[in-house]
């Protein structure tokens, strides 16, 4: 090693040797309600401070790796890509003026839009990796990248949506408020109803890139959604989460179920999707039921290996196809929108799609469900359909569920 690898190596040991300063949703509103010129500053530099240590601890794991893992040219790529964020951030100088901070906000979009397709890169790494590790450590490994990197992304996109709103309290004239009291990227008064048919308009609109297989091919006919239980209930939460993850839930139901049917015949009406939403004292919960036949794939012996990215596990994974598309997304400018927010919100979407068909939607959408607590589980009822059940807590005192 090198005197400059050497240096470099000890600043990383003591970031890594820091714990993170786990946050909750609730302190995550409560900080940006009312916010100021000085709060705005001390959340910049809580950001800046915050995310080297994060980077850190994930450049710790990715070193720990065999060497040949480490050496496939994708988890290399990111690798580089978190060396140079964690070199670039831990040199920040501290902000002290709004102008710094707008300037602090630019940098931080760059880093957020160069580190689009990390998750088809280490997907698509670790697929290729699963030989080498074995699948409960590649699939611990996944978790901790991904959770961290979710976490990175609330706390650099939080900070910069509290700043614009800033900026556009200066700027407002009174008969334009705001009608919605969201603090930064959190919507205080999220409907998951309004989440669901969001969805579902998208997934009908056809020809749509989103569903390859479903609205492109005119025989699919896909299924209406019919929404029951607790209808009218909001919580505090990140709606680009919650999209993303209902996103994820209604293709894969509405797929399977416009599938079979065509693959019975295709007579008849094709059996609906339900989406039953329930408001508990402390949770929000979501159960959505399918008739699509349930998970019967000669690759999947239970339904966790869905969750899994080993291919050891989930045979599917190493499916040409979904290489290719991992490849294509990973190469591609903008990779996978992670927050699909992008992909399911209005603003936008058309550029930050991802092709479908990775493989990445189940484990994600799990992964998105805990980060604040919550959980994601999936009944299959072979031969019949599929029933999965989200849980998450609307309280917002959980501690993002970062490991070290
Ligand atoms: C990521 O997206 O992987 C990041 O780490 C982004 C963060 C440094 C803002």
């Amino acid at each position: 090693m090198n005197a400059v690898h050497f240096y470099q190596n000890r600043q990383l040991e003591l970031y890594a040797a820091r714990n993170a300063n786990r946050l909750t949703l609730r302190q995550l509103v409560f900080f940006g309600r009312s916010m100021n010129e000085e709060r705005l500053i001390k959340s910049a530099n809580y950001v800046r401070t915050e995310l080297p240590v994060r980077i850190a601890h994930r450049l710790r794991d990715l070193q720990a790796l065999p060497y040949v893992v480490v050496t496939n040219e994708s988890v290399a790529k990111v690798y580089e890509l978190y060396w140079s964020a964690f070199e670039k951030l831990r040199r920040y100088p501290a902000i002290t003026t709004l102008a710094e901070n707008e300037a602090f906000c630019s940098f931080l979009r760059g880093i957020l839009n160069e580190h689009l397709p990390v998750i088809p890169l280490l997907s698509l790494g670790l697929s290729l990796s699963s030989p080498h590790l074995a699948p409960d450590y590649l699939d611990s490994f996944m978790r901790r990248m991904l959770v961290s990197r979710i976490s990175r992304r609330v706390l650099a996109e939080h900070h910069i949506a509290l700043t614009e709103s800033l900026v556009e309290q200066r700027h407002r004239i009174k008969s334009r408020n705001k009608a919605h009291g969201d603090v930064g990227i959190i919507y205080t008064d999220l409907r998951p109803k309004e989440s669901i048919e969001r969805c579902v308009r998208l997934l009908h609109a056809g020809p749509n890139r989103l569903v390859p297989g479903l609205s492109d091919q005119a025989e699919l006919t896909p299924p209406e959604v019919i929404i029951d239980g607790d209808a009218d209930t909001r919580f505090a939460y990140i709606r680009e989460h919650l999209d993303y993850i209902i996103f994820e839930l209604l293709k894969n139901a509405m797929k399977a179920t416009a599938t079979r049917h065509r693959s019975q015949g295709g007579t008849g009406a094709v059996p609906v999707v339900r989406a039953t939403i329930v408001a508990g004292p402390n949770e929000v919960n979501l159960r959505i039921s399918d008739q699509g036949g349930g998970i019967l794939s000669p690759y999947i012996t239970s339904t966790s290996d869905l969750f899994s990215f080993s291919h050891v596990r989930n045979a599917a994974r190493m499916e040409v196809d979904r290489l290719g598309a991992l490849r294509l997304v990973s190469a591609s400018q903008h990779g996978l929108s992670a927050t699909v927010g992008e992909q399911v919100g209005e603003r936008d979407t058309e550029k930050k799609i991802a092709p479908m068909g990775m493989g990445i939607g189940l484990p994600m959408s799990r992964i998105f469900a805990r980060y604040f607590g919550g959980s994601l589980e999936l009944v299959s009822l072979d031969g019949w359909g599929t029933d999965v059940y989200l849980r998450l807590p609307k309280l917002g005192t959980n501690l993002e569920g970062l490991e070290v």
